[in-house]
């Protein structure tokens, strides 16, 4: 079969563009950890704030120096409102909402979930950089969205590493 110069230039490129959309996607799947939460619990809303883990909210540091932070969204804030958690260690964040859909943004950070009533979001990561990160809502909630945020303190807790 004869194919033309020209059009054997154009089949190439867009192989070569389909080839590069794919790479993408995987150095930022695999190489900074960027993806969606594949977590799936449910809890019924009603019960969240009688519920044995979230009417506790807070964080929990393991022995071997990772963490689990167990938040509420609710309209209008976050339980805890300030939250320190371990530097260079794995932090897990278990998320929910007796209310409406929130969302949950570490900004700067590849640390962002929505939070939907009847479900517990999940998601793992580390923070290589100490110091205050702003945590928002970036799901519209209601006429006190823009005021929801809370605040993340990344610190050095000792521990054996
Ligand atoms: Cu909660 Cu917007």
């Amino acid at each position: 079969m004869h194919v033309d110069f020209y059009e054997k230039i154009w089949m190439w490129a867009a192989i070569g563009i389909i080839v590069i959309f794919l790479a993408s996607i995987g150095f930022t799947t695999f190489g900074m950890a960027v993806r969606p939460p594949s977590h799936v619990e449910m809890i019924d809303p009603e019960t969240v704030r009688s519920d044995p883990e979230f009417s506790q909210p807070g964080v929990t540091i393991h022995e071997d120096g990772s963490a689990t932070v167990v938040i509420q969204a609710m309209i209008f804030a976050f339980l805890p409102n300030e939250i320190h958690v371990p530097r260079g260690r794995p932090v897990t964040f278990r998320l929910t909402s007796p209310d409406v859909i929130h969302g949950f943004q570490i900004v700067g950070t590849n640390g962002n979930t929505m939070v939907v009533p009847g479900y517990v979001s999940q998601f793992t990561t580390e923070f290589s950089r100490a110091g205050e990160y702003l945590i928002v809502c970036n799901e519209y909630c209601g006429l006190g969205h823009h005021a929801m945020s809370a605040k993340l303190v990344v610190e050095e807790m000792g521990g054996s590493r």
